[in-house]
């Protein structure tokens, strides 16, 4: 009988991001059984796969946790621990199924030694009793080559089981995507942190916007909520994805918002955490947004930003929607945007901010797993940023070139972005300098990525820059056979 599991649980048994396997699947080198695969195929494909074999996990797993950038501080490393009820829950579960796998081993071993009886019994009385015999012979060979597999050591089976009893799964039925929940993680942080557009509002059990249905499996409210179902809502088993846990691997049915259209305007207040001055031309912007009022917005997008005295400013968000607490800004002090100048010259630690939004279109094709170019120039590395931390946590995409075209003598995030180059088998990272007045040079930048490709048919591709810049690159690609619908930009 085939040991089938998804594919997002196959991948982290083996290290690999999901979309490195689903390109085995696309090239058929690996055979998928409506979106799952069997364990038997992967053992084989790979042999070395061991329970420690984990390193490129665990800096997966890093960057997830950079991007997160310590939402949740010093109690991380708690949280990813489940609590003893969870594990308690957990192996009882597992033990209800090894236990129905005894019985059913059980029977049919007894079914096995009734065939013998009767094949015996039938040779008896049959003219040609050799048959009998030889079914009997091949019988035998046949269970002594089960018991054989039985005890062959299952490096990737024992370790499906620590990963049952380390984390639930949760399937959710409606859009088909799956993710991880650590520890006592709520299933409304795990699915972002997966990087799931998953609906919500306050994120603490008052506005009722994250509700889910419970088709199967355990949960364990983790935190009590304001919110009342009817009871027609109890008796169909919603719950609050922001208060409660797995306990067991879950199928639910919940909202995810499949386009910008589908995020809420909305308007906060928020507060200087840090600025960083990185260079002399581009500074951090990090700003703090209440625990029941975050900011809901797709990897990619702007908001805008404003104070009563000055015009508003509209700027890309650069940090991932995984870490909605946390919203990241890249400021270009060469702008002349006077409130750009503010930020760079008055704003203090703990000011207050009005987030207006989100806006924009510049967000990830999650639907297409082709090999992603993002293309940056400048401080249009910002929604690059959040684009890349996105697709990263996602792991669906079968590659990633990013290529940073900068004015300054380094790119002002170049050890983060070498950091991504180191920790992932799918990812390239390059650079180059060029001077802004010098068009020509620019043009003959573009020259690595033509040398690199020749045809840029089939890849997703995202540019951010000034307009000169990106409208120079466009053209440049589609005269590579870049297919318009694949190719995004955003304008600075
Ligand atoms: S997000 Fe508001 S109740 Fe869960």
């Amino acid at each position: 009988m085939p040991r089938l599991v998804s594919l997002s649980r196959a991948a982290k048994l083996v290290g690999l991001s999901r979309g490195a396997l689903q390109k085995r699947v696309h090239d058929l080198e690996l055979k998928s059984f409506e979106g799952q695969v069997n364990l038997d195929d992967i053992e084989k494909m790979f042999p070395d796969a061991k329970l420690e074999d984990n390193h490129i996990i665990e800096d997966l797993e890093k960057i997830v946790e950079q991007a997160l950038k310590k939402a949740h501080g010093a109690k991380l490393a708690k949280l990813l621990a489940p609590d003893a009820y969870t594990l308690a829950a957990r192996l009882q579960s597992i033990t209800k199924d090894h236990a129905r796998s005894k019985n059913q081993v059980h029977e049919f071993i007894e079914l096995f030694s009734n065939l013998q009886s009767q094949i015996s019994h039938l040779a008896k009385t049959s003219d040609k009793p050799h048959l009998f015999e030889d079914l009997n012979n091949w019988l035998d060979d046949s269970i002594n080559k089960i018991q054989d597999v039985v005890i062959k050591p299952a490096p990737l089976l024992e370790k499906d089981t620590v990963l049952r009893v380390m984390a639930a799964q949760v399937h959710i039925k409606n859009t088909g995507h799956e993710f991880f929940v650590d520890g006592t993680n709520s299933i409304l942080e795990a699915g972002l942190s997966a990087g799931l557009a998953l609906n919500y509002g306050c994120s603490n059990g008052i506005c009722g916007k994250c509700k889910a249905k419970l088709i199967s499996g355990e949960i364990k409210k983790i935190k009590p909520h304001d919110f009342v179902f009817s009871e027609s809502e109890k008796l169909q088993n919603y719950f609050l994805c922001c208060s409660n846990t797995a306990i067991t691997e879950i199928e639910i049915e919940a909202d995810e918002a499949g386009s910008e259209k589908d995020i809420p305007a909305q308007q906060i207040a928020a507060k200087v955490k840090k600025m960083d001055k990185l260079t002399d031309d581009v500074l951090i912007l990090n700003l703090k947004t209440p625990r029941t009022n975050r900011l809901r917005f797709l990897a990619g997008q702007n908001v805008i930003l404003s104070r009563a005295d000055l015009p508003p400013l509209e700027i890309a968000i650069a940090s991932c929607p995984c870490d909605d607490m946390n919203i990241q800004f890249h400021i270009s002090k060469n702008n002349n945007n006077l409130f750009t100048r503010y930020i760079a010259e008055e704003l203090n630690n703990s000011d207050s901010i009005h987030i207006e939004g989100p806006t924009g279109s510049f967000i990830l094709d999650e639907d297409s797993n082709k090999p992603v170019i993002f293309i940056a120039f400048d401080t249009g590395f910002a929604p690059i940023k959040s684009l890349v931390e996105h697709a990263v946590t996602l792991e669906h995409a079968e590659f990633i070139h990013l290529y940073w075209i900068h004015a300054g003598e380094k790119p002002y995030m170049h050890n983060q972005c070498r950091a991504w180059e180191d920790a992932l088998d799918n990812f390239k990272y390059q650079q180059q300098q060029y001077d802004n007045s010098d068009a020509q040079q620019l043009e003959d930048k573009f020259k690595i990525l033509i040398d690199e490709y020749s045809d840029f048919s089939d890849k997703n591709i995202y540019i951010c820059g000034t307009e000169k810049m990106v409208r120079k690159t466009q053209q440049v690609l589609l005269n590579h056979n870049a297919e318009k619908e694949r190719l995004k930009i955003q304008i600075l």
